[in-house]
């Protein structure tokens, strides 16, 4: 969806057909389909609003947020100031948190945060630029709080507040349990938001405690407040501010009340509202192919009843009579569902040679596909396709593997240590390795890798791509390590796509000319790597698009470790047998740097290979309760047409 401008707030609940529509939603919110085209709304509102106030001769009072959701906005803003001349002399800013105790030089500070995305780069007033200080003793916090408080007040207040929101339900550090009118406050942050941000400072362990935070009240104060929400991580938070009770355990439900409050999100966080989800219960629908199968399906696990078995009263009492009048009867558009589902499952990922493909996910010919599995991370292809892998390779298919990112952050020191002590037990003269252990010795929180010992960690994780493709049967030279250099940076922090990662793509899709491309479909974090990594190949697939071998390539996308496709969205569903899920469990025991203790879990402490298994089966166990044969495992794809 594309507004204008400033029309984000016009967008009214009451506009021809919406109001129906929202029946369930209690905070304006509008829908767009990329993060990147919202931001560039957003930022163009806060331009508006800094000039229209610079004609008035007043100070713009903006209440800024960190994270990844504002990231696109402020650089927005620093492109607009540079190419168009947008001036923040007239702009007082106010951020809403930092961590506590936390220096200003430290680079997980929101002080770096906010200099490096947007102050340094912007004719801003240093002395106009507030960010709570993460260093104020603890003496003199209380006052210290009250302090930033009544300085917001001088200002005559936030003209305009921009939010992101935590899968807790925080907006700023306001964790679950927080009051109405609450001030700016330190405050203890929830499990949750520590295991978010544990990524960032490499374990949850080094994630600090505590934080300052302005409060509910400070915000809602606010003249207008624009919160962000991307990803499909964000989804179900979303839902449950955006349409359950206002209540204290989910902090952001106090924008509720709020009459100039308008949420930002794009379709991934959208997912999970009524109107999105099951449109079909809030007004009439126009049913589309796909819908109809997420309805059946939806109806299916809803009733816990097979497909097979949906009645005519079944549709009509969970809104989908409209549906059953187009189709005729529930007997009918049953089976019509069922055998689409049906036709998504092959054990031939590759396609059957020899056999009518005109009902299967992937075609006859040639008998003898090229393929190109493109992996994140060094594991992210063992982890998430490593059954269809192994039938691809097993089929006599001839697969390469691309490994896009070298993988080195999510190495521990301890692991590197170990490898470059054995270096120089071999050889006591390797000056490279003596380096590396030197440099680890004093290494502290602040420093970023060495270059030697960011190559260390790399090759680490390439000798164990390299056993588990040997395991899986692939020969070293259709393995391929990209090494992209967007990733290159040493820190979690990435640099920005360029020219030179794209090239590296397209070069290889060119010299191998695949009949297959298999790719990580991952929009949980529309700022993580693995998006990145999709956008690389989609403009390597732009730019190739022309050739005539394109029109032989056909591109599935798989899902990283933490989601499955929905139901309705696979097309193609690959099952394994018990035998095939162990195999699978080897290959991914080679990536041992990231078995044990990993940097990058999350809130889920399962390791790679146990969530991998939890959701291949959970994904059959769908199938089979849809009415499906009952198998050990299925690993799910959805096609891209480009
Ligand atoms: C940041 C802040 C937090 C974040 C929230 C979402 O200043 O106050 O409320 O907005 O944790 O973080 P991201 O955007 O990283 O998902």
């Amino acid at each position: 969806m594309r507004v204008d401008s400033t029309d984000i707030k016009s967008i009214a609940y009451t506009e021809a057909g919406k109001f129906e529509e929202t029946r369930f939603e209690k905070i304006h919110n509008v829908i767009f389909d990329s993060s990147n085209e919202a931001s560039i709304i957003v930022a163009e509102e806060i331009a508006a609003l800094i000039k229209e106030k610079e004609e008035l001769n007043q100070p713009c009072v903006l209440g800024l947020a960190t994270g990844s959701s504002p990231i696109k906005v402020y650089e927005e803003l620093v492109r607009m100031h540079k190419e168009e001349g947008l001036s923040f002399s007239n702009v007082v800013t106010f951020n809403l948190d930092e961590y506590y105790p936390m220096g200003k030089d430290n680079i997980q500070s929101y002080f770096y945060f906010m200099h490096e995305h947007l102050f340094n780069h912007v004719d801003i007033l240093p002395e106009n630029i507030n960010i709570p200080n993460g260093m104020v003793s603890a003496d003199d916090l209380y006052q210290y709080c009250i302090d930033y408080e009544l300085k917001i007040k001088s200002y005559g207040g936030l003209d305009f507040q921009l939010l992101g929101i935590g899968r807790t339900g925080h907006i700023g550090f306001n964790e679950p349990g927080s009051h109405l009118n609450s001030g700016t406050r330190s405050i203890t942050l929830d499990h949750v938001t520590r295991a978010d941000a544990a990524p960032a400072f490499l374990g949850i362990d080094n994630v600090p405690r505590k934080a300052i935070t302005m409060g509910i009240g400070t915000v809602k104060s606010a003249k207008r407040i624009v919160l962000l929400g991307w990803g499909l991580n964000k989804a179900k938070i979303l839902k449950e501010t955006i349409e359950g009770e206002e209540t204290s355990s989910v902090p952001a439900t106090y924008l509720q009340d709020h009459d100039n409050t308008t949420f930002v999100i794009d379709s991934e966080a959208s997912s999970e509202l009524t109107r999105v989800k099951t449109p079909w219960l809030v007004a009439s629908c126009r049913w589309t192919d796909i819908l109809k199968l997420k309805a059946v399906v939806w109806l299916s696990e809803l009733l816990g009843k097979p497909i097979l078995k949906l009645t005519d009263k079944d549709y009509n009492d969970n809104g989908m009579s409209g549906l059953l009048t187009e189709e005729g009867t529930a007997y009918d558009l049953n089976i019509k569902m069922f055998n689409k589902l049906q036709h998504t499952i092959t054990g031939w990922p590759g396609g059957k040679p020899n056999a009518d493909d005109s009902h299967r996910p992937e075609r006859a010919n040639p008998a003898k596909k090229r393929v190109i599995i493109f992996s994140p991370h060094p594991d992210d292809d063992v982890i998430s396709m490593g059954g269809t892998f192994d039938r691809l390779v097993e089929q006599g298919h001839e697969v390469h593997i691309a490994y896009q990112t070298s993988g080195n952050i999510a190495v521990s020191d301890e692991e590197a240590l170990k490898f470059a002590e054995i270096i120089c037990k071999l050889n006591p003269d390797n000056s490279e390795a003596k380096a590396i252990i030197d440099f680890l010795q004093s290494k502290t929180d602040k420093d970023i890798d060495s270059k030697a010992l960011r190559q260390l960690k790399g090759l680490i994780r390439q000798s164990e791509s390299l056993a588990a493709t040997r395991y899986l049967g692939v020969k070293d030279e259709n393995v391929h390590f990209l090494n992209l250099p967007f990733y290159e940076t040493g820190t979690i922090k990435k640099g920005n796509l360029t020219s030179d990662d794209i090239d590296i793509v397209t070069s290889l899709i060119e010299a191998v000319k695949p009949h297959q491309i298999y790719a990580a479909g991952d929009l949980a974090d529309p700022h993580g790597t693995h998006k990145v990594c999709l956008d690389a190949l989609f403009e390597a697939i732009d730019v190739l698009k022309p050739k005539a071998f394109m029109n032989d390539c056909w591109v599935w996308l798989y899902r990283g470790a933490w989601h499955e496709w929905e139901s309705y969205e696979i097309e193609m569903a690959v099952p394994m047998s018990p035998d095939q899920v162990l195999k699978k469990r080897h290959a991914i025991f080679y990536h041992q740097s990231q078995k044990d203790g990993v940097m990058f879990q999350g809130d889920d402490s399962r390791e790679f290979w146990v969530r991998a298994e939890d959701r291949n089966r959970l994904t059959a166990k769908k199938y089979n309760d849809l009415g499906l044969a009952d198998y050990a495992a299925i690993e799910a794809f959805k096609r891209y047409h480009f």
